[in-house]
């Protein structure tokens, strides 16, 4: 008989968001006049920006004309939207990286689960504690070892050096789903660590675009000698409300290189060029247009203010939590806030609580790893009217 993949049978019975997809579908249907109000998943709510929405419709006219309609896209991504990337997130920022460092995707959800598929399975890896799901999901469907690093409150949500050797290590600033940020001295740390011990990171930059603060690094690049030890990941879902369309990219220097297990040096890149080539067959022209007119002025504007849209309902959910006399963290620099449970209610339990009694969703802690048990996620990116309404729901409470 035809043998699984055994390493499946160590994951969680669900992906977190589909067992919170699932909850919440039931609860509806036992409660269909019930209004809920999702701040769960980090899902965007307002329109996309209208720069981005005409760049569409031309992209879409193009595809209608046997002279401009595009066949298959490159595998790496249009040049005109690689070198707007190159421009615009980094060389603003004094980090030069060539076009073929750059592989754009259909997003960083895609690229931190298939970063894998170019490492071996007996890497060691070292993982924040919590963290994105998939970062932990996608290791443990590879067979591999993983160091778990607390981040709580008592270390200030900054992790630990791993007390074992590890080879990889993934960084996820700002942070989903603590909210919590690095300065560039503490990632510093991390990227001289990561030199020394030869080890590689992998820095989840998807939501750079939300940093308010000086100090806080919006690449790992800008960080002397990261391109010798890391690949960034970045996504356009949340930075410009792509969750629907799907775009990223990921940026893996040529510098980084890595070794066969006979000891020879063979650079990642080469081998992510292999990996998106044979099994990735590039994004829609369409999107890599929109993708493009994110970095034009109007663009610009339009989905900074979108930003402020979202970054003003995680003051709004922050603020009114703390006056109730509730901890938060995060919030500042990031669209998520991190919520300590009243009286060390388990995440789970206080999750139940807000979705059967207030008809809120969120996302427990717990589900992002057990350090983040007694901790409760909620997300700016709902609707104004909503956001307010939940808040006005928990006061009432
Ligand atoms: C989240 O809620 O953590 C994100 O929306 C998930 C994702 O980006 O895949």
């Amino acid at each position: 008989m035809v043998k699984i993949n055994d390493h499946f049978t160590s994951l969680k019975g669900s992906y977190l968001f589909a067992e919170i997809a699932q909850r919440v579908k039931a609860f509806k249907a036992a409660n269909p006049d019930k209004k809920v109000i999702s701040l769960g998943i980090g899902d965007v709510t307002q329109p996309i920006a209208p720069a981005v929405i005409e760049a569409i419709q031309r992209a879409t006219q193009e595809m209608a004309s046997a002279e401009t309609m595009k066949g298959y896209a490159p595998d790496f991504g249009y040049d005109f939207l690689v070198n707007a990337i190159i421009k615009n997130d980094f060389q603003g920022r004094g980090i030069e990286l060539s076009p073929d460092e750059i592989f754009v995707s259909d997003g960083a959800k895609s690229d931190t689960g298939n970063i894998g598929d170019i490492l071996s399975a007996d890497n060691i890896v070292a993982i924040t504690d919590p963290s994105y799901p998939v970062y932990i999901d996608t290791n443990r469907m590879a067979g591999r070892t993983i160091e778990l690093l607390p981040c709580v409150a008592a270390n200030g949500f900054f992790p630990a050096f791993p007390e074992k050797k590890v080879d990889v290590i993934y960084l996820c600033y700002p942070n989903n789903p603590t909210g919590t940020t690095l300065t560039k001295a503490q990632l510093k740390m991390w990227v001289d660590y990561a030199i020394e011990q030869e080890a590689l990171i992998l820095f989840d930059a998807a939501y750079e675009a939300f940093i308010s603060e000086d100090d806080i690094p919006h690449s790992i690049y800008e960080i002397a000698g990261a391109k010798k030890v890391a690949i960034e990941f970045r996504s356009f879902s949340k930075t410009a409300g792509f969750t629907g369309l799907r775009c990223g990219y990921t940026v893996v220097p040529k510098e980084l290189i890595a070794s066969t297990t006979q000891g020879e040096k063979i650079a990642l890149n080469q081998l992510w060029k292999r990996r998106q080539s044979t099994k990735f067959n590039g994004t829609a022209y369409i999107v890599q247009r929109a993708a493009e007119a994110v970095y034009s002025p109007e663009g610009q504007v339009q989905i900074r203010e979108t930003i402020a849209y979202y970054m003003q309902n995680a003051t709004i959910i922050k603020e009114s939590l703390e006056k109730l006399g509730l901890k938060t963290y995060g919030g500042v620099n990031a669209p998520y806030i991190w919520l300590k449970t009243p009286d060390d209610v388990s995440s789970w339990n206080f999750f139940d609580h807000l979705l059967n009694d207030l008809q809120i969703v969120g996302t427990p802690g717990v589900g992002f790893g057990a350090s983040g048990e007694g901790f409760l996620r909620l997300t700016a990116f709902g609707k104004r009217e909503n956001t307010l309404e939940a808040i006005e729901r928990i006061i009432r409470s």
